[in-house]
């Protein structure tokens, strides 16, 4: 029988730790439930001591999640494990998951301890954490720059401490796989009761290994992998869920393995997780970009209309991409777009389904046919049942090549409306002036912006993403109109409320 590999997802602690891809409560429930319905088996849901909206994101996730393992993460120190456990306690299985780094340059001048102090620190957390909670997972962070002896002594002390789950982190995504398998290999052969606890990896992409590093710690005996949706999180991401799940399942007879993973899940997960952080997926992505399952090249076409395995070695419906999808218009009915929307993976409140139904209808007066990414692109920037901040009423725009380019905005607030007017270096510059004199946010840059049309034609959609930066944190805004200057407001007002909402 087939090893079960288990799926430990980090997308709600380290791939919204990386900047730019930061969820509020709602979206980081809205994925820990999409999270349940693709069955992984563990959910980190956060670093509860790190922040009080990490705490209540984790302690939210717990008490809704029943179906999976909820983890928190957890520096070996007593704080931070009484709060990962307050936080976790009415999990269905909480797992306290704390860390401690093992790599000489990480002792050294991180934590500056010696190799001593770095042991006598892992007995004692790890033992604290599990007079606490029975499921203890323990990561050397930076494992694989520590020197395998020394490594090996961190995991016998973590083992011996009570942890019942080993990660072996590649945190810099330095490793090669011959070099993931070997170190997997040598722990399960030096360190005494290594088949009594279940090994994980973790790995990093910087050099663009962490499936094929993940995937060889699986060959050296991990009986869990750690990744995150669409591979997010900080500098190059974590290794991708999609791919270490596809990868197994697609050859499952070279790993000896399969995962509880409901594949068929997969892409609605992925479009879930860029919509909540307003990015799109690149389109040669593996598994889950546009072009994954395209085959224009004539040759290939013809191999496939033969027989579809000559090209393809998956096939879109097993991550659920279905073929021949039916295009909604000005005579769809309710019945029909709320069909469409819950076949797309959203669960929309009737208030919302109202508003969102009638953006429908007004965008069938200016479009004839209603794609799924339209349909999505409606849902995933409707209203939220309250409007929190500020909302565009109406905007005029002046701008040409022979005039300086003139806006007015007026904006609502509860039942407030406010009115200005700026100058501007065009048409956007102006509008965003005079949404900064109506609301005045604290200093801040516009770090990235950037325009994209959700369907084909002329008459497409365009979503604007516009990213800001405030001190050292990133917010980004979206807005979704056919009118791009309107799409862009709308991108700006809902980046500026975020941060009002961070100071207020
Ligand atoms: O990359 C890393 O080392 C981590 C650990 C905290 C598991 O994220
Ligand atoms: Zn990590």
């Amino acid at each position: 029988m087939s090893r079960r590999i288990k799926i430990f997802d980090t997308t709600l602690r380290d791939g919204e730790q990386a900047p730019g891809c930061s969820m509020n409560l709602k979206e980081k429930l809205e994925v820990a439930r999409r999270l349940e319905k693709l069955k992984v088996d563990v959910i980190e849901a956060g670093f509860a001591i790190s922040s009080p909206g990490d705490f209540e994101s984790v302690k939210a996730v717990a008490e809704k999640v029943k179906d999976c393992t909820v983890a928190s993460l957890a520096r070996c120190a007593t704080a931070d494990i009484d709060a990962a456990y307050e936080a976790l306690k009415s999990a269905a299985d909480p797992r306290i998951h704390v860390f401690l780094a093992t790599s000489p340059v990480h002792m050294q001048y991180k934590l500056r301890m010696s190799p001593e102090q770095v042991l006598e620190t892992i007995e004692k957390m790890v033992k604290y954490a599990r007079s606490k909670c029975s499921n203890i997972e323990f990561s050397a962070e930076d494992a694989m720059r520590s020197e395998p002896e020394f490594l090996a002594r961190a995991v016998d002390t973590a083992i011996r401490s009570g942890a019942s789950v080993i990660n072996i982190p590649d945190t810099v995504g330095y490793a090669t796989p011959a070099e993931m398998r070997a170190m997997l290999e040598y722990l399960h052969e030096k360190v005494p009761n290594a088949d009594t606890v279940e090994f994980s990896v973790h790995c990093h992409n910087d050099l663009g290994m962490a499936t094929a590093n993940s995937l060889a710690g699986v060959m050296g005996g991990a009986g869990q992998i750690e990744c995150t949706i669409n591979g997010l999180g900080e500098r190059a991401g974590n290794a991708p869920l999609e791919e270490i799940v596809m990868a197994i399942n697609t050859r499952r007879e070279l790993y000896d393995a399969e995962t509880r993973i409901d594949t068929t899940k997969i892409y609605k997960a992925s479009r879930l997780v860029y919509n909540i952080i307003g990015r799109t997926a690149p389109i040669n992505k593996p598994i889950v970009g546009t072009n994954a399952f395209a085959h224009e090249a004539g040759i290939h076409q013809h191999g496939i209309l033969a027989n579809r395995s000559t090209y393809e070695i998956m096939t879109p419906e097993s991550i659920g991409i279905k073929a021949n999808q039916m295009v909604l218009g000005k005579h769809s009915g309710r019945h029909a777009f709320e069909t469409r929307l819950i076949e797309l993976g959203f669960e929309l409140s009737p208030s919302e389904l109202e508003s969102c139904f009638l953006e429908f209808k007004k965008l069938c007066d200016k479009k004839k046919e209603i794609s799924d990414s339209d349909l999505e692109a409606l849902a995933r920037n409707r209203q939220p049942d309250e409007v929190e901040g500020y909302s565009l009423e109406r905007f005029s725009v002046q701008s040409g090549n022979v005039s300086t380019a003139t806006a007015v905005i007026v904006l609502r607030k509860g039942e407030e409306l406010l009115e200005e007017v700026s100058l501007g270096d065009g048409p956007i510059d102006a509008a965003y002036k005079a949404i900064d004199k109506i609301i005045t946010p604290p200093e801040h840059s516009l770090e990235n912006y950037s325009i994209h049309s959700i369907s084909e034609g002329k008459d497409s959609l365009g979503e604007v993403v516009v990213m800001l930066k405030m001190t050292d944190r990133l917010f980004s805004g979206k807005g979704l109109s056919t009118d791009i200057i309107e799409a862009s407001i709308l991108a700006y007002i809902n980046a500026v409320n975020k941060i009002m909402r961070q100071i207020n």
